[in-house]
């Protein structure tokens, strides 16, 4: 298995290209199986997760042709029922394909997705949706399986604003009958991103504050253009504000970032907006700060890790509290073989900046989780020996290739 190998302590400088978001890409892919038209996807992340989903589909009947960031999602044959549990258990994403394929066929087998490292994720507001538009659902120790004759539209109200379960009965609503309303839904710019391309499909949906209301409709093939990573593009900025640099992340969403953007301003980071170039500059260094996660418009979950290990260098005392996954804190104990100052009580960390942080070997946990580590070894001095990157793969699209072309030394070898 290959490690990074990273030698910290060099200020982060210049331009970078940021992908399509993986978290827009999954949910669009599985948005094919709603029709038997052809869809095609650009700026698909080459990721091992997009790879994931896309062998998911192609193990339930789809035909999926890929050339280079662009996807070709089409139907020859019958689709089948049942999820293959290799993907489903691999990655919780491959769970979406639940209600379209009950939409389709009138009934789907998938295995349950089980807990994962950054917190147990159970699937009850999926079900819940499903129930709801008169499905019936069956659960066993591994699998679900959900029948429908036909589904109905109906009110669902989410205890909290779930994005999968909002992707999955927003895809689910498209073809039950009459009208499905999805009270206190999740509106993340990937949610949005869903929803642009279903109303593409012929989908008819209104959004208003955090309700989704969805008409059946007849959906046919389309072409679509995801949106860019505003987890990457925070990842990406927070490398050069880690390091005392400046890095210009290209061709993003400056309104998807924005209530990242407020908390760098908050560290004291300076941030410049043109067009959809977006640049983080600290040559100062920074101040620590307090964050809440929350769901959108509130600071990402996905940006806590990375921005955590950002502060490890800040002046001051900085709090993270996460309010998404209990499980988030996986980064601290790399961190702190890098010699962070960090104390963990229930969902809080405080962090106390220390004036270097030193490299150290470390194992990423997760995918998110992993990048803090890199931030942590690019920001160190000395060098670092990063293990675990078939997790940072999952989300990051050649990190060490673009990390190296803004002046980082770091290099993939076999360990
Ligand atoms: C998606 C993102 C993930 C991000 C998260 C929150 C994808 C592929 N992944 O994950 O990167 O961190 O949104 O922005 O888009 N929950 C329940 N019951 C359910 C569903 C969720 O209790 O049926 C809980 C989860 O355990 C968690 C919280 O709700 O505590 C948020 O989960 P959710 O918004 O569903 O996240 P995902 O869609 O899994």
């Amino acid at each position: 298995m290959d490690v990074l190998i990273v030698e910290g302590g060099r200020r982060l400088v210049g331009r970078v290209r940021v992908e399509g978001a993986k978290n827009a890409a999954l949910p669009a892919c599985v948005a094919s199986l709603l029709t038997d038209e052809s869809i095609l996807v650009h700026r698909v992340p080459q990721l091992r997760d997009v790879s994931t989903i896309l062998f998911t589909l192609g193990a339930l009947g789809k035909r999926v042709v890929r050339n280079g960031g662009s996807v070709v999602i089409s139907e020859d044959g019958p689709l089948t029922a049942e999820a293959s549990p290799y993907s489903v258990r691999k990655m919780r994403a491959s769970f979406l394909v639940l209600g379209p394929l009950v939409g389709r066929l009138g009934r789907a087998v998938v295995p349950l997705p089980g807990g994962c490292s950054i917190g147990a994720r159970p699937v009850d507001l999926h079900l819940q949706g499903l129930r709801a538009l008169g499905a019936h659902v069956e659960e066993s120790a591994a699998a679900v399986t959900v029948s429908a004759d036909r589904l109905r539209g109906a009110r669902v109200e989410f205890s909290f604003p779930s994005v999968g379960a909002t992707e999955q009965l927003l895809m689910t609503g498209t073809l039950a009958a009459g009208v499905t309303e999805i009270v206190n839904a999740a509106v993340e710019p990937e949610v949005l991103d869903l929803i642009e391309l279903l109303r593409a499909m012929g989908a008819e949906i209104e959004v208003e504050g955090r309700t989704i209301r969805v008409t059946e409709a007849k959906l046919h093939g389309t072409e679509h253009t995801l949106i860019p990573d505003r987890i990457e593009a925070g990842t990406l900025l927070l490398a050069g504000v880690a390091t005392r640099g400046a890095v210009t992340a290209v061709d993003v969403r400056p309104d998807h970032l924005e209530p990242f953007l407020a908390a760098l301003r908050g560290m004291g980071v300076e941030i410049t907006v043109a067009g959809g170039d977006v640049t983080a500059s600290a040559p100062g260094g920074t101040r620590g700060i307090d964050i809440k996660t929350a769901p959108h418009p509130g600071f990402p979950t996905d940006l806590h890790p990375q921005t955590a290990a950002a502060l490890c260098g800040a002046v001051g005392t900085s709090r993270v509290i996460e309010t998404v996954f209990e499980g988030r804190f996986t980064y601290v104990e790399g961190m702190r073989a890098m010699g962070a100052q960090m104390a963990i009580d229930g969902r809080t960390a405080t962090i106390t900046g220390v004036s270097a942080l030193r490299g150290a070997a470390v194992e990423a946990p997760d995918i998110r989780a992993g990048a803090a580590l890199v931030l942590g070894a690019l920001a160190a001095q000395g060098s670092s020996v990063l293990s675990g990157l078939d997790q940072i793969e999952r989300g990051y699209e050649g990190l060490a290739d673009k990390l190296g072309s803004l002046g980082a030394q770091i290099e993939r070898r076999e360990a």
